[in-house]
């Protein structure tokens, strides 16, 4: 099956572990887009959908931690727009409408919200460690940082 939201090279940051992590998510929200009947399977829907606001939470902390690793002056901003996105999948999460609703608002959020973000915001802060050194520490030296 074709999965709806397609991961992009454009997305890659160059960071191993967030990379990871984006991906993750992308592939969560893929999982949900291909279940076939929403009536037979809404346990698993909950499931994934709880799945899903939990690792994205796990996630934003990672990378907060990292932009406090590396002094990130615009750290807080960065924040409040994470907090902005857990908000919108709490929506998802509460989602009293039904499986067509669910589905809408997920990839609306993955789409405008999450993918936006990584190609506005996320790359803002690899910007930060374009130095050659930086980017060798954080790409090969450290693997398991922020697993
Ligand atoms: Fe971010």
């Amino acid at each position: 099956m074709d999965s709806k939201l397609l991961w992009k090279d454009e997305y890659c940051l160059g960071h191993n572990a967030i990379d990871f992590e984006h991906k993750k998510l992308f592939d969560i929200a893929n999982q949900i887009f291909a279940i076939g009947n929403p009536r037979v399977n809404s346990e698993r829907i909950k499931g994934l959908v709880q799945e899903m606001y939990d690792y994205m939470t796990h996630h934003f902390e990672h990378e907060e931690k990292f932009m406090a690793e590396i002094s990130y002056a615009e750290a807080s901003e960065h924040k409040q727009k994470h907090q902005k996105i857990l908000e919108e999948m709490d929506k998802v999460r509460s989602n009293g409408e039904g499986f067509n609703v669910l589905e809408m608002n997920l990839e609306y959020i993955m789409q405008e919200w999450f993918a936006v973000h990584i190609l506005n915001e996320d790359k803002k802060i690899m910007e930060r460690i374009e130095s050659y050194e930086l980017k060798l520490y954080y790409r090969y030296c450290r693997p398991g940082l922020h697993s």
